[in-house]
C-alpha cells in the first residue's frame, strides 16, 4: 500500500474506533500481527530443562487461516534460534527480520484456506524491554536462590509472547491453545485451562493444559517452578460449577497467602454483575519478582508483594474484559482496564464497605493530569487514565442509569462481545441501542473529553 493511503488508513481507524478484527495495523504497535491472518489454535510444547534458567526449547504448531490472499506468513517473532519450519508437514523456506521482528515463512496461502505451521526453536530468551516502562516482557527467569528454587513464567503483555514463540501476536486475534510442558520431575508446571496429562519419563514429566476459550496471545499462562498446589472446593454459581486451584512458591508465608481463599466469594460477585464467568477453572500463581500484576487465563499471575484482595479482585475481573472480550486495538486498553478497577468497588460494596474512598482515591490519580480515554501513545497503556479514568467513566454511566440497567449493559457486554475484538465505539453502540443517548452522551463525554467530566 502506498505510505500516505496506509497512514490515512491509521487515521481513519484511530477517529473511528472501526469495529473489526481487521483493522491491523494496529494503531500504537504498527509491527504487530499480520492483517487477514487468523489462528485459531496454537499447539505448544516448551521444555524447560533447568527451571530458573533462560534457556528452552520450544516447537509450537499454528493452525491458521488466510482471510485474504497471503504471499508469505509472517508470525511476530523475536525468539531464540528456529531449527525448522513446517507447513502441513513440508518443511518450507524462512527468514528472519529485524524490525519489526518477524519470522517470515515463504509460503503463500489463497483466501479461505488452512494451514498448520510448525515452527522448532531452542536457546536462551532474553525477553523484551517494554516500549515505555522499566521492565522486561516475554519468558521470565527466578534464579534459585538459597532459599528458593529456580521459576519461569511468562509475563507477556503486551507484546512479550513473542519472545519466545511465533505468534500472531495481536489481541484481535485471540485463539485457543494447549500447552505442553516438559520439566525435570518434582517441578510443577501449569497453564491456562485444564489439564489433561501428566506423564513421566525417565527423570522429567510432560503436563498438557488445554484452554478452550480463545484468549489473546499475552494472556496465555505458562509456569514452572517448586509450588505448593492448594486445591478449594468448587466454586457455585447460578448455572455454574467452577474449579479453583492456586499455587504458591514454597517460600510463600501464610499471611500472603491468606487473601486468596476469597477468590470464590469475589468471583461470585463478579458474575452477578458480569454475567456468567467464561471458563470452567479459575486460580492464581503466586510470582516472587516485583512485577506487575497479569491476568492470565484461568490462572492469574500475582507477584508476592500484590497480594491484596483488591488485586485479586482486578485480576479477575479481567477473565471478562480482556481475556473472553479481547481487546479491538491497543488504543483501548481502559476497556480493559477501566471495568477491572471498577470491579474493586463492586467488590467494596458487597462487602458493605463505603465505596467513596476508592472513588476519590481515583481522581486523586487524576489531579497531576488526564487525557480522553482512547490512547495515543503506548506509554498511555496502562496509565492512571487506563484505569481511574476508565473507571470513573463506569460509575458515571451507573449512577445515571442505575444498578440494575448497568448490571444488565454489563451482561450484554460481555455476553454479545466475548470473542469478539472489541474497540470503544462498541461499548458506545451498545450504551446507545441499549441504555439510551442520553446515557451513551454521558459515555462519550468521558471518552473524548480532554478534562475529567
Ligand atoms: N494488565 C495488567 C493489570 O492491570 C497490567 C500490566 C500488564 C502492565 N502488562 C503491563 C502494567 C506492562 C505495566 C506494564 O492487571
Ligand atoms: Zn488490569
Amino acid at each position: 500500500m502506498l505510505r500516505s493511503a496506509r497512514h490515512l488508513a491509521l487515521l481513519l481507524a484511530l477517529l473511528t474506533g472501526g469495529s473489526h478484527a481487521t483493522s491491523l495495523p494496529d494503531p500504537l504497535y504498527p509491527g504487530l500481527g499480520q492483517p487477514g491472518l487468523d489462528v485459531l489454535h496454537y499447539d505448544l510444547a516448551l521444555t524447560v530443562p533447568r527451571p530458573g534458567t533462560p534457556w528452552l526449547q520450544v516447537t509450537t504448531t499454528a493452525t491458521l487461516r488466510a482471510e485474504q490472499a497471503l504471499d508469505t506468513v509472517q508470525l511476530d517473532y523475536s525468539g531464540p534460534d528456529i531449527l525448522t519450519v513446517q507447513v502441513d508437514g513440508a518443511t518450507v523456506p524462512y527468514t528472519r527480520q529485524a524490525a519489526p521482528p518477524k519470522l517470515v515463512i515463504h509460503h503463500a496461502l489463497r483466501p479461505g484456506t488452512e494451514a498448520r505451521v510448525t515452527v522448532t526453536a531452542a536457546g536462551t530468551v532474553t525477553g523484551i524491554q517494554d516500549a515505555t516502562l522499566p521492565l522486561r516482557l516475554g519468558w521470565q527467569s527466578v534464579p534459585a536462590t538459597s532459599t528458593q528454587p529456580g521459576a519461569n513464567f511468562a509475563f507477556n503483555e503486551p507484546d512479550g509472547a513473542r519472545s519466545f514463540v511465533p505468534v500472531n501476536d495481536h489481541p484481535a486475534d485471540p485463539a485457543t491453545f494447549t500447552t505442553h510442558l516438559t520439566v525435570p520431575v518434582g517441578v510443577s508446571a501449569v497453564a491456562s485451562g485444564t489439564r489433561l496429562d501428566d506423564r513421566t519419563q525417565g527423570a522429567t514429566h510432560t503436563v498438557t493444559y488445554d484452554l478452550t476459550v480463545p484468549v489473546p496471545t499475552y494472556a496465555l499462562a505458562i509456569h514452572v517452578g517448586t509450588l505448593d498446589e492448594v486445591r478449594r472446593p468448587a466454586i457455585h454459581t447460578p448455572g455454574q460449577t467452577i474449579s479453583w486451584t492456586d499455587y504458591f512458591p514454597t517460600s510463600t508465608p501464610a499471611d500472603l497467602r491468606a487473601p486468596y481463599a476469597r477468590t470464590g466469594d469475589i468471583l461470585r460477585t463478579l458474575s452477578d454483575w458480569f454475567g456468567p464467568y467464561p471458563f470452567t477453572s479459575y486460580g492464581s500463581v503466586v510470582v516472587t519478582p516485583a512485577l506487575p500484576a497479569l491476568e492470565t487465563a484461568t490462572l492469574s499471575t500475582m507477584p508476592v508483594r500484590s497480594s491484596r484482595e483488591r488485586v485479586i479482585t482486578h485480576e479477575l475481573a479481567h477473565q471478562w474484559f480482556g481475556n473472553a472480550v479481547p481487546l479491538g486495538a491497543w488504543s483501548d486498553t481502559w476497556l480493559n482496564e477501566g471495568f477491572a478497577t471498577y470491579a474493586e468497588l463492586l467488590w467494596a460494596q458487597a462487602k458493605s464497605q463505603d465505596p467513596q474512598p476508592l472513588l476519590d482515591a481515583w481522581r486523586a490519580r487524576l489531579t497531576g493530569g488526564t487525557r480522553p480515554l482512547i490512547a495515543t501513545s503506548p506509554a498511555h497503556l496502562f496509565d492512571d487514565s487506563a484505569y481511574a479514568r476508565g473507571a470513573l467513566a463506569l460509575h458515571a454511566l451507573r449512577t445515571q442509569v442505575g444498578d440494575a440497567a448497568f448490571r444488565a449493559f454489563l451482561h450484554t457486554y460481555t455476553r454479545t462481545r466475548q470473542g469478539h475484538p472489541t474497540r470503544t465505539a462498541d461499548l458506545l453502540d451498545l450504551a446507545r441501542t441499549q441504555l439510551g443517548l442520553r446515557a451513551a452522551d454521558t459515555l462519550t463525554r468521558w471518552v473524548t473529553q480532554p478534562d475529567l467530566p
